[in-house]
């Protein structure tokens, strides 16, 4: 009888398709912060829990691509990281599962707002402002202070922003510009600035990084992308400023039908965590955390001293509203000769 059994056991698991096991202590993670951060977390996690962390890093328009051409056959499981504006069209669009965390009662305000905006298909993990920084050993006087500053003649292509299209970074300065401005002039801007700018990287943080080494003098960028260049010692010096500017919920999403929900599940809960949100500062990540309990890194610029626009979430992430921002940016500042 117990031998029956046991090859009547052996049968049907020799029957079940070998991903059945593999996928029960794996996660598909798709991540758009910082390379460095991507890797702490991934490994913080599997140390914590076992189950084998594939990351992915990606910009946050080009993740939202991806999973909007995985449709039906999604291969990720969580989308970590990255702008919220992309997170709420995949919540619009229906990419994203809803999801109520019982630990949303840990989190700011701005992050259970980001969750309650998409109908819990997103939540907040931080928060961080738009800015610029400047290579202080390329620009010695007068330096910007202000977004009209950046269209001086003397900063003839040395100033670096990402695509719109890949990078969230780029998509909130956009954003940021028509909220600031009003659409028509926001483009009149964006065009000025053409003939300042000397590349659209692919990744938000890139043009910074570039600032640092010298190749450039200004970087477009979060605020506290540039405050981790001056930690880590290159001559960076961080503006907010002067008329104002936007800033970003980085969101986190459970993609519609991922292969691993548990494990996914398992992730979301820990990554909503206080301990877990501090690692960020460990890998030179400056962006407030979500959770309330868990300290904000004192490098981090504080939000409270920062002229920030009441950032309309809602309308710049829907989808509408960004892929026709999108499209007119390619047509009017992308199509333009370099
Ligand atoms: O480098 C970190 C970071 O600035 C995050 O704060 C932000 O959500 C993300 O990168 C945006 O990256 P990208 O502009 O490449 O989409």
């Amino acid at each position: 009888m117990y031998r029956r059994f046991t090859l009547a056991a052996a049968t049907a698991l020799a029957l079940l398709p070998v991903s059945t096991f593999a996928q029960s202590n794996e996660l598909v993670l798709y991540c758009s912060v910082g390379e460095e951060w991507c890797r702490a977390q991934s490994e913080a996690f599997s140390r914590e829990t076992g189950i084998n962390v594939l990351m992915t890093r990606k910009s946050s328009g080009e993740t939202f691509a991806q999973i909007k051409a995985e449709e039906g056959q999604p291969r990720g499981d969580v989308w970590w990281g990255g702008t919220g504006d992309p997170h709420l069209q995949a919540a619009q669009e229906g990419l994203t599962e809803e999801y109520k965390s019982p630990m949303l009662a840990e989190l700011q305000a701005w992050a259970v707002g980001q969750a309650e905006t998409s109908g819990f298909r997103t939540v907040g993990i931080y928060a961080g402002a738009l800015g610029f920084g400047y290579n202080s050993t390329l620009v010695t006087e007068n330096p910007p202070a202000c977004w009209k500053d950046l269209l001086d003649a003397r900063y003839k292509e040395d100033i670096q922003v990402a695509n719109p299209n890949s990078s969230g970074t780029s998509y909130t300065m956009l954003a940021t510009m028509v909220q600031l401005m009003g659409e028509d002039e926001a483009f009149a801007y964006l065009k000025d600035l053409h003939a300042n700018i000397n590349q659209y990287t692919k990744s938000g943080s890139a043009p910074i990084r570039a600032a640092a080494t010298g190749e450039s003098a200004i970087g477009i960028v979060f605020m506290h992308d540039a405050v981790a260049q001056t930690v880590e010692g290159a001559p960076i010096v961080t503006v907010a400023p002067c008329e104002g500017t936007g800033y970003e919920v980085g969101s986190m999403s459970l993609i519609k039908g991922g292969p691993n929900p548990e494990a996914a599940k398992a992730w979301y809960e820990w990554a909503l965590s206080a301990k877990a949100q501090e690692i960020g500062a460990t890998a030179k990540s400056f962006q407030v955390p979500s959770n309330s309990n868990a300290a904000t890194p004192p490098e981090a610029p504080k939000l409270a001293d920062i002229k920030l626009i009441d950032y309309d979430f809602a309308k710049y992430g829907s989808s509408e509203v960004r892929t026709a921002l999108l499209a007119r940016w390619d047509a009017e500042i992308g199509a333009l000769p370099k």
